[in-house]
């Protein structure tokens, strides 16, 4: 089977297959088995751009709706992040209450919320209905759909261009990026700036972190590949940094090409991404040795916690979750349940392989021998949480960047 580019249409190399997978976000009862969703996820790289993408694709339609899994403020930890986040841009792109903000993919207002408050005209993007809703009541300007070419264009003519776009965990989630380049010119102001961050491709190679592969994430980006597909766009990357979120992600600053300096930063990234091979098909192949390597591990050390009669539960129902249960095997025999803070996903079941997922309350009078640590881009905010847990004997089982039980991270 040969595919093609979603962006140049050049050739595209998978590296890695993880076989049938269901819709990593999709929650469900018994009663839905029967009608779970099911594709094949694979990942490859393009010969042509050297975009890192799924070869095959679930439609958005079926990704985010009224009943989308994700609340965006469930972090403490991130819901400081974007606070941190949205002063800055404040300060450097967004000054003045007449500057106006969009943000694509707006989800409960996690963001926008800091714009909301101090008064700046904004409007969120958010195709998924209940989590729009939750920022609406919370005073935050929501339209519910896509965003593209065509509600840009309708966003100019209701309100202006934009001064500050933003984006978070959602650009990789857009098929047509063209679209999204298009809407982008239609809506920026001549020196306005794109501001987006996204899990970043440079960590996943060093982390081995593949459980960022997933339905919703058909692009993994890195400096070079995003610089090509701006350039073709009459746009460029100026400036980028390193956030420690979501377990390694990458902000990009995007300005129309000469409108504002580059930062020596794309220089620095730049360099960086050579040395890591980010470019070359031979860097995903050996990738696809290691992701081998640690679905192997894990399942062996899960069979060894069962065989020694100790009892494993799952911390944390993540998105990412799904990729491993189901790439690695991991069914309720080996983890138990999986403890989860969304009201929405509790007394539902796990994609695929249906563990059980439970309120976190009983985490705490379960007391399982071992927490498989799946939000472990969360690991610092939960093992602070948890003292009393490793205290009481309980120990976590980590899989990124390697395979191992600790006490904490
Ligand atoms: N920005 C938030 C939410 C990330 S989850 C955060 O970082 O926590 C991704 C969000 O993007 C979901 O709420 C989803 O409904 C939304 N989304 C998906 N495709 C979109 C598109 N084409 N335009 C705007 N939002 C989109
Ligand atoms: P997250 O890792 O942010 O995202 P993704 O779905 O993109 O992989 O998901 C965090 C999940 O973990 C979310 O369902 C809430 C849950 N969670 C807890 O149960 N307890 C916690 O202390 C934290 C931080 C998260
Ligand atoms: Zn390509």
């Amino acid at each position: 089977m040969e595919y093609k580019c979603l962006i140049c249409r050049g050739e595209v190399k998978p590296f890695i297959s993880f076989g049938r997978m269901p819709i990593a976000n999709a929650f469900l009862s018994p009663d839905q088995y029967k009608n779970e969703h099911f594709f094949m996820l694979e990942t490859g790289f393009c010969t042509g751009c050297s975009m890192v993408q799924l070869t095959q694709l679930v439609d958005p339609d079926l990704l985010f709706h009224a009943d989308y899994a994700y609340f965006s403020s469930i972090s403490v930890r991130m819901a400081e992040h974007f606070k941190q986040w949205a002063d800055a841009a404040r300060a450097t792109y967004a000054s003045s209450n007449d500057n106006f903000v969009v943000e694509i993919g707006s989800n409960d207002g996690i963001m926008l919320q800091h714009f909301a408050k101090a008064g700046v005209k904004h409007l969120g993007i958010e195709p998924s209905a209940n989590v729009a809703e939750a920022a609406r009541k919370k005073g935050i300007n929501t339209r519910v759909c896509f965003f593209n070419e065509k509600t840009a264009k309708e966003i100019v003519v209701e309100y202006g261009q934009a001064d500050l776009v933003t984006g978070a965990n959602v650009i990789c989630h857009i098929p047509d990026l063209h679209a999204l380049a298009s809407g982008l010119e239609a809506l920026l102001k001549p020196k306005g700036v794109f501001q987006f961050q996204e899990p970043y491709l440079g960590d996943i190679v060093t982390k081995v972190s593949y459980d960022q592969i997933y339905d919703e994430h058909v692009y993994y980006f890195c400096l070079q590949s995003l610089q090509k597909f701006f350039n073709g766009h009459g746009m460029e990357i100026i400036d980028l940094e390193p956030q420690d979120v979501h377990g390694g992600s990458m902000r990009y600053v995007v300005a129309r090409k000469g409108a504002r300096p580059v930062q020596p930063s794309v220089k620095e990234w730049w360099a960086r991404e050579e040395a890591l091979g980010l470019s070359k098909f031979s860097t995903y192949q050996q990738l696809a040795k290691k992701i081998e390597a640690s679905r192997d591990q894990l399942l062996a050390l899960l069979k060894q916690m069962k065989s020694k009669g100790l009892r494993v539960a799952g911390y944390g129902a993540t998105s990412k979750s799904t990729t491993v249960t189901n790439y690695c095997g991991i069914t309720p025999d080996l983890v138990e349940f999986i403890s989860d803070t969304t009201p929405g996903k509790q007394g539902k079941f796990s994609p695929g392989v249906h563990i059980p997922v439970v309120p976190y309350e009983k985490f705490k009078t379960a007391k399982p021998d071992r927490a498989l640590l799946f939000a472990w881009n969360h690991g610092h905010e939960i093992v602070a949480n948890e003292r009393a847990y490793v205290q009481g004997g309980g120990r976590f089982i980590v899989y990124v960047p390697a395979v191992k039980e600790v006490e904490g991270v």
